[in-house]
């Protein structure tokens, strides 16, 4: 295989605060090219990353200025694309929303490139991105990409086998059909006795689960689905009172706001916290304020995970911290460097206004998620495609 001489480089398509850049940056990716339409958002990522030139604060649908600003045809390009239309609090309103179709502004960007596309694409989205209008924008989503010249991947990974936050997302992969790795297993390819794409499917288990693997099998995408030998990784182990902060010095809330909480709470979620707090020690749990029979509600849960976080829009998304420390009940607001924690990104710098940061990072992707993605998918494709085999480290080409 002749190895073409490009440089470890991606494109980052709603880059937001840049956790994606964040992640990549590890392995040795170097950011080609950022966009955004938040300039609070790219203060954030200048605040944390520097100067950065590239970082291009535009409307993604501006294609000659997006192609002006794209100068170099970088290796990989993701784009983690507005989530709201593909859940509720947007009336899944799925493509036919103007967040959520600007993933089609993407696929113009990458259309105009012509025959310098990027070999890999990655998106991020939501799980409703899966069943938004019962699946048909999942659908049309990977066969625009397929239309491009791209063999698709796609999985599920969850933010919590990694850190103490429940957030599933759905990853795609557009492999370039000019590709040539080894270790691209497309779909057809004959191994022994069975297709080798379905039996790497099979054994890679719940990457996969159901409702993706149906919408597979129903979708006959115009190049094909490919995948790479993966399988789940490890769940990590932590402590979600690992990335709070416990302590007096923290903003907890006077006794009107701790006794106007604990009369929110209903008869199940007081229990939870009332056994807890006759037991005594330490424990260290998350509320989220809902709306249900129009009352509001204070919800409690201590399965050493918090919620998902999301933008603190309307206030009841942002969360809420308990502790319960030696029968003493406390609560407060979580602090953006606590959601900076439970997105793997500890040290990341923070924006002065608070509400900022939360936007920041309750928009978005979790770092150590990302980093499987690249240990696993990105990197290895780049290194077989790019780097000479006596330049990868010796215990990485035994494994392939
Ligand atoms: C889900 S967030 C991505 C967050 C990012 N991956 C991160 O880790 O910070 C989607 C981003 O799309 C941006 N966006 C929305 N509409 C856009 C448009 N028309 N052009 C460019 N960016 C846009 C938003 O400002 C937001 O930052």
């Amino acid at each position: 295989m002749t190895k073409a001489a490009q440089p470890k480089r991606f494109a980052e398509f709603f880059a937001g605060i840049g956790l994606v850049h964040e992640a990549l940056k590890d392995t040795g990716w170097e950011c080609a090219y950022a966009n955004d339409i938040d300039p609070k958002k790219e203060s954030m990522y200048k605040g944390h990353f520097g100067e950065s030139p590239y970082y291009h604060l535009g409307d993604v649908w501006d294609t000659p200025s997006v192609l002006k600003r794209l100068e170099e045809r970088p290796f990989l390009a993701t784009a983690s694309f507005p989530c709201t239309d593909l859940s509720l609090a947007g009336h899944w309103n799925g493509f036919e929303g103007e967040a959520s179709s600007t993933y089609f502004g993407f696929v113009n960007a990458i259309k105009e490139l012509g025959d310098a596309k990027p070999k890999v694409i990655m998106l991020e989205n939501v799980t409703g991105f899966l069943t938004s209008k019962g699946g048909a924008d999942f659908v049309r989503a990977v066969t625009t990409l397929a239309e491009l010249g791209y063999w698709v991947d796609t999985l599920v990974l969850d933010a919590k086998i990694f850190v103490p936050q429940s957030r599933p997302r759905v990853f795609v992969v557009g492999f370039h059909e000019s590709l040539q790795s080894p270790r691209i297993i497309r779909q057809g390819q004959r191994a022994m006795f069975a297709d080798a794409w379905q039996t790497a499917i099979d054994e890679a288990g719940t990457l996969r689960p159901q409702v993706l693997r149906k919408l597979m099998a129903e979708t006959n995408l115009p190049t094909g689905w490919a995948t790479l030998e993966l399988r789940p990784p490890k769940q990590a182990k932590y402590e979600l009172a690992s990335v709070i902060d416990t302590g007096d010095d923290q903003d907890w809330w006077d006794k009107a706001a701790n006794d106007k909480h604990y009369a929110m709470l209903s008869v199940l979620h007081l229990a939870e916290v009332e056994s807890r707090r006759t037991a005594g020690g330490l424990h260290v749990g998350t509320v989220y304020r809902r709306c249900r029979n129009d009352e509001m509600r204070a919800e409690v849960r201590f399965d050493n995970l918090a919620g998902c976080l999301r933008t603190p829009r309307g206030g009841s998304a942002r969360q809420i911290v308990i502790v319960i420390d030696d029968g003493r009940v406390r609560f407060r607001w979580m602090s953006p460097r606590e959601y900076a924690r439970l997105q793997g990104a500890p040290n990341f710098v923070l924006a002065e206004n608070t509400i900022q940061s939360l936007f920041g990072f309750g928009d978005g992707v979790c770092v150590p998620v990302i980093r499987w993605m690249d240990k696993n998918i990105l990197t290895p494709v780049y290194e077989d495609e790019c780097v000479p085999r006596q330049a990868i480290p010796a215990k990485r080409a035994l494994a392939k």
